[in-house]
């Protein structure tokens, strides 16, 4: 073989980063991106399974190379030559993770940032007013921290950034169901359903213990703490139905804790809005009706906990899964 190294090298530094750049597009291992921020998400991700499989190729390559180039020769019993370590390639395989882990940073701050994760509005606005009037009328800590029960923690998009009003959906969270309270329309739904395109904030409270409220489609998660309101804010821009899953280990069933979000044209989230209202409208005593199923049995002891008069086929659309 007569081709100089150099250009053998070339040739596959430049293989090995288009297979990388290919393979960090065509991974295949997220499910759909179903709002505006999963891209954002979809975006970094990539970034990282593009350097991470350029990483592994190289590692893998070099490993595979050695072996078969400097395998033991037959009847050579000799020691290898002692090599003593080499600082300019220690050097230099220090200096690139850390260059990269550097980019990822900075890059995974501004996604983080731009999904509003460091948005101060809630939690900061609502805090310093907080920590401002319990100085001004020197009240204690105490009366601080009950005002600091209004904090919401979450990941939201500043209502400062120009955006329409969102769409409210109050969450709360128990063992072991979601239910969603519509504060515009009143509507009670143990699934969620948001019109395409709106942008929607979720406040939500637990009733118990910690959940999280987790949207794979949408790549969100969030924590739901009880005594702490904490929001989610997305812009869903696929219709269909996602699954919302609790990924925080609550007990027993928490692995029967889903529901599902679905994602409406306008029109029909209207009339789901419609259809739902009218049967608010006929609502019966909720504890005879909360008695009458199994589901209602299961949720009676919550209906006062929650304030909420839930009717009947409402009760019978909460899914709760044993
Ligand atoms: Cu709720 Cu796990």
């Amino acid at each position: 073989m007569n081709i100089p190294s150099n250009i053998i090298t070339l040739i596959i530094g430049i293989t090995l980063t288009l297979v990388s750049l290919w393979y960090g597009q065509n991974h295949g291992l997220m499910p759909v991106a179903a709002s505006s921020e999963a891209e954002l998400i979809d975006d970094i991700f990539n970034v990282m399974m593009t350097i991470g499989t350029g990483l592994f190729l190289l590692v893998q390559g070099i490993l595979i190379y050695c072996v078969i180039r400097f395998r033991r020769k037959k009847g050579d019993n000799t020691d290898g030559p002692p090599i003593e370590g080499n600082v300019p390639l220690e050097i230099l395989w220090t200096a690139i993770p850390t260059v990269i882990v550097f980019m990822l940073s900075i890059y995974s701050f501004e996604i983080y940032n731009s999904m509003g994760g460091l948005d101060p509005h809630a939690a900061h606005d609502v805090g310093l007013h907080a920590h401002h009037s319990a100085h001004k009328e020197g009240k204690n800590l105490l009366a601080l921290n009950l005002d600091s029960d209004k904090l919401a923690y979450g990941l939201g998009i500043s209502p400062e950034s120009g955006q329409e009003d969102p769409l409210i959906v109050n969450v709360n969270a128990m063992q072991y169901a979601w239910i969603f309270t519509y504060p515009d329309t009143g509507v009670v739904s143990g699934e969620i359903h948001v019109p395409l395109g709106k942008t929607v904030q979720l406040n939500m409270a637990a009733a118990d213990v910690i959940h999280a409220f987790w949207l794979p489609e949408f790549r969100i998660k969030q924590d739901v703490i009880p005594g702490r309101t904490t929001e989610l804010v997305f812009t869903p821009n696929k219709t269909g139905q996602y699954p919302v899953i609790c990924a925080e280990l609550c007990g027993a069933y928490h692995g029967g804790m889903k529901t599902m979000l679905y994602v409406q044209s306008p029109e029909e989230y209207d009339q789901w809005v419609q259809a739902n209202t009218i049967a608010l409208k006929e609502t019966v005593d909720p504890q005879i009706v909360a008695t009458a199923t199994p589901e209602g049995e299961f949720l009676a002891p919550h209906v006062q906990t929650l304030g909420l008069a839930l009717e009947n086929t409402q009760l019978q659309r909460l899914h709760i899964h044993h």
